[in-house]
C-alpha cells in the first residue's frame, strides 16, 4: 500500500486526479470504478478542467459506479446518477452508454445486482477503483459487520450513514434506508484501488482501516489485503496515522 500525503483538500484532489489521468492516458479504454460523496468532488473538478484543456480523452473509457440508493430515480437530485452527471459525466466526453450506475428503481433488486456483476465481468473487470471512506469505515455502502465475500447486493444503511447523508436531504426521514452497492468481494477484484480521504473527521477511521485488524467491523480494513492500493489523504486525515505510525508516512 502506498500512502501519499497531501497538504489539504485541493492538493489531495489534484494528486488523485493525476493518478486517474495517468491511467486514462496510458490505457484510454480503461474501466474506471467511480465513487460519490463530498470527498471526490474536487477530483472530478480537476479532471473536468484537464479535459477542457485537452489533456485527457474519455471517449473510450467505461465507468462503473459503486452504489445507488434504492427508490431514487436518476433525476432525483440526491441520486448518485444525478451526482455523476452533474459533477462529471456531462462535462467530459465519456459516452453516456459507457457509464453505469446501479438502477435503484429496479423492480427486482436481486436481478439488478446480478446484472451489474455480469456487466463488470463483461467489461473485463475494473482497472482503477476510486473510493472514499465513510465515518463507519464503509466503502461503497458496505457497512460494518457484513460478510466480506459479497458481490453487488442490497444493503440496509447504517444509522450513522443515514445521519451523515441527511445533510443533503430536507430531513433525515427523506434519506433512503436501502441501497444497492458493489460488495467487498467485487471491490477487491478491481485491479487497482485509489482511496481518497480528507479532514480530521476521517483521521481515526483511516488509521483503523489501514493499520488496525482486518475485520468486518471496519469494512475498509480489507484493503490491507489488496495488492495495489494507493491512499491519497490530506494532513488532517493522516493526523492519527502520523501519531501512531509515523514510519508509514516517510
Ligand atoms: P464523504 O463520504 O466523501 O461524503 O465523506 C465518503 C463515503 O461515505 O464513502
Amino acid at each position: 500500500m502506498k500512502i501519499i500525503r497531501a497538504t489539504e483538500y485541493n492538493d489531495m484532489s489534484r494528486k488523485a486526479a493525476n493518478i486517474i489521468s495517468a491511467q486514462v492516458i496510458l490505457y484510454p479504454d480503461s474501466v474506471l470504478g467511480l465513487a460519490t460523496g463530498s470527498t471526490p468532488l474536487g477530483v472530478y473538478r480537476q479532471l473536468v478542467d484537464w479535459f477542457r484543456k485537452g489533456d485527457i480523452d474519455f471517449s473510450k473509457v467505461h465507468s462503473v459506479n459503486l452504489d445507488e440508493y434504492v427508490g431514487l430515480a436518476p433525476e432525483h437530485p440526491q441520486s448518485y446518477h444525478y451526482y455523476m452527471n452533474e459533477n462529471f459525466f456531462r462535462h467530459i466526453n465519456i459516452k453516456p452508454e459507457n457509464t453505469n450506475v446501479p438502477n435503484g428503481l429496479a423492480e427486482d433488486i436481486d436481478a439488478e445486482c446480478a446484472r451489474y456483476d455480469k456487466l463488470i465481468a463483461d467489461l473485463g473487470g475494473i482497472d482503477l477503483q476510486l473510493l472514499g471512506i465513510g465515518h463507519t469505515g464503509h466503502i461503497g455502502f458496505n457497512e460494518p459487520d457484513q460478510d466480506f465475500d459479497k458481490m453487488t447486493h442490497k444493503v440496509k444503511l447504517n444509522q450513522k450513514t443515514i445521519e451523515a447523508n441527511a445533510r443533503f436531504f430536507n430531513s433525515v426521514d427523506e434519506v433512503p434506508k436501502y441501497a444497492i452497492t458493489m460488495g467487498i468481494k467485487a471491490i477487491m477484484q478491481a485491479k487497482k484501488i485509489l482511496l481518497v480521504a480528507n479532514g480530521e473527521g476521517k483521521a481515526e477511521i483511516l488509521d483503523r482501516a489501514l493499520f488496525g485488524p482486518v475485520a468486518p467491523a471496519v469494512p475498509a480494513s480489507i484493503l490491507q489485503l489488496h495488492p495495489d492500493v494507493t491512499v491519497v489523504a490530506d494532513e488532517a486525515a493522516l493526523s492519527v496515522i502520523q501519531k501512531n505510525h509515523p514510519e508509514a508516512l516517510m
